[in-house]
């Protein structure tokens, strides 16, 4: 019997992905979910074939070019930005991903941070913790309307769509911009407009941009300058889509009304003022964390991998030339 392929799981998964990739594979798992190094990481993985990785896992060239056998990167997330695809093309490399599983769970998240920026919930909140709630006023914690307003998505895949879907119910006017015209916009009800247009006019604003050179800072200062003073900004696309430090001035001087954040520039570090801003509302990256969708998630990546074993098609690969 040939020998089975050797495979790094560089985190701990749930116990019937372990089952189900184990008659396959050769398995290192760090169940203990220990954290590692990138030389770490490169000395574990440098006699694999296969990489099960996270988002928050860097597979740069160094890393690639640290595992000479490597056949397959199988990431357990529907972003790929973390995985140097270029250097993966040169050297053959498969890569896959996971959409589809976590878009109803991510556009969920989406709007409860919606939700809970534009209503203040966390502000308000912390507020009646610390004990300061005497009596009711009319002006107490005053914020946006979310029912009858109009949503601008930035990027219209599928979550940006879920997105849109949800928006129907309240009665809002969507807008969108999108390197193309969405073919579904006529049946979400969505207008197409330039970035630009789309930061004037809406007072919710939701990121669901992939992230990559071309949309790094897709929001700075200029952008936050174009938006109400009253619009919420939610990002649960990608760390490094907005510049975290000109939100922070933004939010500070009042220059929109609040942000809601389940991503990061440098992620697990948070710009230290983003801490301090009151009218902001902050995830730790759990857009998709929901128990079906991560099950779902860590599945399909395994999915991915026992295809590529078994000399099938894989079911979501990324395309990397
Ligand atoms: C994804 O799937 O890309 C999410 O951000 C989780 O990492």
């Amino acid at each position: 019997m040939a020998a089975r392929p050797k495979l790094l799981i560089t985190r701990q998964v749930f116990d019937e992905v372990i089952d189900h990739l184990s008659p396959h594979f050769d398995i290192i798992a760090n169940q203990a979910d220990d954290e590692w190094t990138p030389a770490e990481l490169a000395q574990r993985a440098a006699d694999r074939d296969a990489l099960f990785v996270v988002a928050s896992d860097r597979v740069d060239r160094a890393l690639i070019d640290a595992c000479p056998s490597l056949k397959i990167i199988a990431t357990g997330s529907v972003g790929y930005n973390h995985i140097d695809l270029k250097a993966c093309h040169e050297r053959g490399i498969t890569v896959s991903n996971t959409p589809d599983v976590l878009t109803e769970a991510t556009a969920d998240m989406a709007w409860a941070l919606l939700m809970a920026t534009a209503r203040r919930i966390c502000e308000s909140e912390h507020w009646l913790r610390a004990g300061h709630w005497q009596r009711w006023a009319f002006d107490q914690f005053l914020g946006a309307d979310v029912h009858g307003a109009t949503l601008g998505i930035l990027g219209m895949g599928r979550i940006g769509s879920a997105v849109a879907r949800r928006a129907r119910g309240f009665d809002m006017k969507i807008l969108y911009s999108n390197r193309s015209r969405a073919a579904n916009e006529a049946e979400l009800g969505a207008h197409f407009v330039g970035k630009d247009e789309l930061l004037e006019q809406a007072d919710h604003v939701v990121l669901v941009l992939p992230y990559s050179a071309q949309t790094h800072h897709t929001i700075g200062a200029r952008e936050l300058a174009l938006m109400k003073p009253t619009a919420t900004l939610i990002n649960i696309a990608r760390g490094g889509i907005v510049d975290d430090a000109a939100l922070v001035q933004a939010l500070r001087a009042g220059r929109i009304g609040g942000a809601g954040l389940d991503v990061y520039e440098n992620e697990p570090a948070l710009d230290a003022g983003l801490l301090d801003v009151p009218n902001v509302v902050l995830t730790p990256h759990i857009g998709s964390a929901t128990r079906s969708s991560r099950i779902g998630m860590a599945i399909l990546a395994a999915r991915n991998l026992v295809a590529f074993a078994s000399g099938a098609a894989l079911p979501t690969p990324v395309a990397t030339g």
